[in-house]
Formats: structure tokens, C-alpha cells, sequence
């Protein structure tokens, strides 16, 4: 019998060593390393192919040129949301990851696209986490087709029953949910561990490649918002989405932050519905709050990935009542904020710095592109001088310390978009070059300049 040796594994990066540590040493994370049994390595001893003194194999290797090309035919998930974050549907015998928190609604997004994918193709969904009634109950709920007798369900968190449905079903597509609640009896460790979910993840994906079936595997987010063995399924997978939102409110964004057969970065927005999940082909009216300007309000265009987006942002400045004031920001950066503060005070001679500031963007959007800096100097200014945006008005631009506008990146997509929401007056940055014929295109080299434009006063001026 082999004999056994322990190593320890971090639970966060996958790394091994065969000692116990405090900290792991690979990622720096704390009490993250847990104990694991495992075989021994192969036997050294046995000697490579190449080693070998025989025949040498024939050659496999092909010039690129000559690969013969198939040609993809990419499933649709029945969410044109959902196509377009895999960059139009999903392909063949890839592996997908769909990651997110705990009820966000994976399982309800999975369940709609096999039982939209169940029309066409033969879909096997196998539920470790609920049992077959459970699905049935909520596949009940979302209201099925009336045609067809739907997805083949199997509930199992055993790897290999797993393994041999998919290989007796030989489906199109198959859907895990969740890797991490699958669990491989060979391995000591217990399910949900690196060593497991990395395991289970590689045996269904060696099935997958050889009988051509597309895998969606649903991925769980750790308490520190990771996804457990995150390297590892990573760089395993053809692609990586996250579903993530509010849970107060009830729409839900995909995005894909791998992908290797389309653009990161694009985003797929839903809303959850008593019946399920329900696209939402026009995002920024969700992220749009009230059509005319309110104090301390700015309307700027964000792009998530080819897509943009009108979004609101509020801004509320007041008198301090502590030593240092505080700054607080959702859907922004802090330090974002506490950089575009301080070059309005340095290039408007505006006190921000004797006053508290708070900002939101609306909807609950996180926006992590510089472009939307603009729209965050003049939603602060506004509030300061209380005064609102003339109605109408949309604000891009990226700010410099030296208070320059910098240009940014598709501008003309969204001042279509904008355009397209009614919006009638653009303030961008000079040089941009975009004339959108419905919409009054204003550049500004600098942000106090661009600030008057917008507010239609100078702010530095005292009220
Ligand atoms: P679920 O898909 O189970 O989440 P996950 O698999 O990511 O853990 O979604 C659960 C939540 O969605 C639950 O809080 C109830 C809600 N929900 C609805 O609001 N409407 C519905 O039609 C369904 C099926 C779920
Ligand atoms: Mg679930």
C-alpha cells in the first residue's frame, strides 16, 4: 500500500508546503494553510519517454497554417444578457465559471439557461446543494415552457456518478452547481477544499474536452469575496463571470473577468423577478434616477467593457463636525475621492477640506473608471454651491492633479448612448474630436473650465 504524506495546502492560493505555517508564504494570507493527505509523487525511478532508448514517436506537431479550422457554432442561452457577456453564446466544450455570493441567484440563472438550452440541446443539470424535489420545485416556479419535459436533473455530489452520467448522456451541455459542494472520495480532504475542488474541476474537465460538452460549474465566493481555490479554477477555466448585486435591490449584473472566446470586462444585467430572472435590455434607465437636475447631482456615461452606461451620482457636502472630515463613497473609490477633493481645492481655492463629503452612485454600480472623475468634481461643486445641473447635461472626463481633463476611451459610444437617453449637452474633454449630431458637445482643457461650462457659474467665485 502506498504510504501516505501530509502536506498543507493554502485554502486561498492552492499553494503546498510541507510544513505547517502560520502564514502562507506563496500569498501572504493568515491561517489559511490546512492539513491534507495525499499519495506519494510517482516513482521517480521511472524513466521518461524521451529517456528512452527506442523508436522515436512519430511527429505530431502541425505548421499553424495548415490547422484545419472548425467552425464554431455558439449555443444561445436563451439571455441575449448572458450571450453577449460570453461574447455571444457559449461555445462548444468550453468550461465556464460562474461565480458569486450565496442567494444571489446563481442557481436561478443556471436553471433558466438549461431549460432555455433544453429546447434545442440536450442539457444535464446536476444539483449537489439541493435536492431533486427542491429544483423541480423552483423550475416549477419559474414558469417552463410548455413544451419539452425540460433539463435531465440529477442530484449527486459524488465526482464519479458525475463522471458516468455525463459520459452515459454525453449532453451538449452540462451544468455543476456547485463545484464546491461536489466532492471526490479518493481524496482525504473534505469537500469544499482546494484539493477537492481542484480535483473535481480537472476530472470534469478532461470528460468535458474529450466528449465536447460545454460545463457551466457554479463557483461560491468566500467570506473574503474570493472564489474558493480561486487560482486553481482560474487558470483551469475558459472563462470566469460574476454575478454580483445588492441585495436590497433586486437587479443583478454579470460581468466576465476572464474570457478567453470574448471581451472582459462586458456586462449583463438582470433583475430578480418572483418568477425568476429577467434581462434588462436597457441598464442606464436603472441607474438614472429622476430626468430633471437635482442639487449636488451629476449625470456622467460609464462603459463596462462595449457597453456604456448613464449613470447618477450624488454628492453631499456639509459642514464638519470633526477635526479631520470625513469622506465616504459608494460606488467609488475613497482614495478617488479624496484625490478629485483635493484638486478642486488646489485649482478652485474651494474649502473642501472644512467639510464632510459624501458620494453615491445610484443604483448600486460600482464605477472604477477615471472617466467618470469629472462627473464627481461637478456633482461635489454643485452640492457645495448648491446648485444643480441644468437638466439635460452628462459629464466625461478623466481629472489630473494639475486640474487638466485627460481624454478617455470610446467617447463617441457614449455620448450615443446619452443621446439616446435624451440627454442634450455634453461637457468632454478638448482634443476628443466627437461631434454627435443630437447632442451639444462642449470641451474644456481644464475642470474649472468644464465646471463653468456645465454649471453655467463660476464656482470659484464666492456665493
Ligand atoms: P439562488 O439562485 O438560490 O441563489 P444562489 O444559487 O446564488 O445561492 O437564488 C436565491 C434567491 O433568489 C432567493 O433569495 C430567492 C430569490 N428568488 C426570487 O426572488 N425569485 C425567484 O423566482 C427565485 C427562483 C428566487
Ligand atoms: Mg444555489
Amino acid at each position: 500500500m502506498p504510504r501516505t504524506v501530509t502536506t498543507y495546502v493554502c485554502q486561498n492560493c492552492g499553494a503546498q508546503s510541507r510544513q505547517f505555517f502560520g502564514r502562507c508564504s506563496a500569498c501572504g494570507s493568515w491561517n489559511s494553510l490546512v492539513e491534507q493527505l495525499s499519495a506519494p509523487p510517482p516513482d521517480k525511478r521511472r524513466r521518461r519517454v524521451s529517456e528512452a532508448v527506442a523508436e522515436p514517436a512519430p511527429r505530431r506537431s502541425e505548421a499553424i497554417a495548415s490547422v484545419g479550422e472548425r467552425s464554431v457554432q455558439r449555443l444561445h442561452t436563451g439571455f441575449a444578457e448572458l450571450d453577449r457577456v460570453l461574447g455571444g453564446g457559449l461555445v462548444p466544450g468550453s468550461l465556464v465559471l460562474v461565480g458569486g455570493d450565496p442567494g444571489i441567484g446563481k442557481s436561478t440563472l443556471l436553471l433558466q439557461t438549461a431549460e432555455a438550452l433544453a429546447q434545442r440541446e440536450s442539457v444535464l443539470y446536476v444539483s449537489a446543494e439541493e435536492s431533486a424535489q427542491q429544483v423541480k420545485l423552483r423550475w416549477s416556479r419559474l414558469g417552463p415552457a410548455a413544451t419539452g419535459d425540460g433539463p435531465q436533473l440529477l442530484a449527486e455530489t459524488d465526482l464519479e456518478q458525475v463522471l458516468q452520467e455525463l459520459e452515459a448522456l454525453r449532453p451538449a451541455v452540462a451544468i455543476i452547481d456547485s463545484i464546491q459542494a461536489l466532492h471526490d472520495a479518493e481524496l482525504a480532504s473534505a469537500p469544499g477544499s482546494v484539493a477537492q475542488v481542484r480535483e473535481c474541476a480537472a476530472a470534469l474537465q478532461r470528460l468535458a474536452k474529450r466528449l465536447d460538452i460545454a460545463l457551466l460549474l457554479v463557483g461560491h465566493v468566500t467570506k473574503e469575496g474570493m472564489l474558493a481555490g480561486p487560482k486553481v479554477l482560474e487558470h483551469l477555466v475558459d472563462a470566469v463571470l460574476t454575478f454580483e448585486g445588492d441585495r436590497f435591490a433586486s437587479h443583478r449584473l454579470l460581468r466576465a473577468v476572464k474570457n478567453r472566446f470574448g471581451a472582459t470586462h462586458e456586462l449583463g444585467v438582470f433583475e430578480m423577478r418572483d418568477r425568476g430572472l429577467l434581462e434588462v435590455s436597457n441598464p442606464s434607465e436603472l441607474f438614472l434616477g429622476s430626468p430633471e437636475g437635482s442639487v449636488g447631482m451629476a449625470t456622467i456615461v460609464a462603459c463596462e467593457g462595449t457597453r456604456p452606461l448613464v449613470v447618477e451620482l450624488q454628492a453631499l457636502v456639509s459642514t464638519t463636525s470633526y477635526a479631520s472630515p470625513r469622506r465616504m463613497a459608494t460606488g467609488i473609490g475613497t482614495n478617488r475621492l479624496h484625490q478629485i477633493l483635493a484638486v478642486l481645492e488646489k485649482h478652485l481655492g474651494l474649502p473642501l477640506s472644512r467639510f464632510d463629503c459624501y458620494l453615491a452612485v445610484a443604483g448600486g454600480l460600482d464605477v472604477e473608471e477615471p472617466a467618470a472623475d469629472l462627473g464627481v468634481a461637478a456633482a461635489v461643486v454643485a452640492s457645495f454651491r448648491d446648485l444643480a445641473l441644468p437638466a439635460g447635461t452628462v459629464l466625461v472626463g478623466e481629472l489630473g492633479l494639475g486640474g487638466q481633463l485627460r481624454p478617455v476611451g470610446q467617447l463617441e459610444l457614449r455620448l450615443q448612448e446619452a443621446a439616446r437617453l435624451g440627454f442634450r449637452r455634453a461637457v468632454v474633454p478638448r482634443g476628443s474630436g466627437v461631434t454627435c449630431l443630437d447632442l451639444a458637445v462642449h470641451e474644456a482643457g481644464g475642470v474649472a473650465e468644464a465646471l463653468v461650462v456645465a454649471l453655467g457659474v463660476n464656482p470659484a467665485d464666492d456665493a
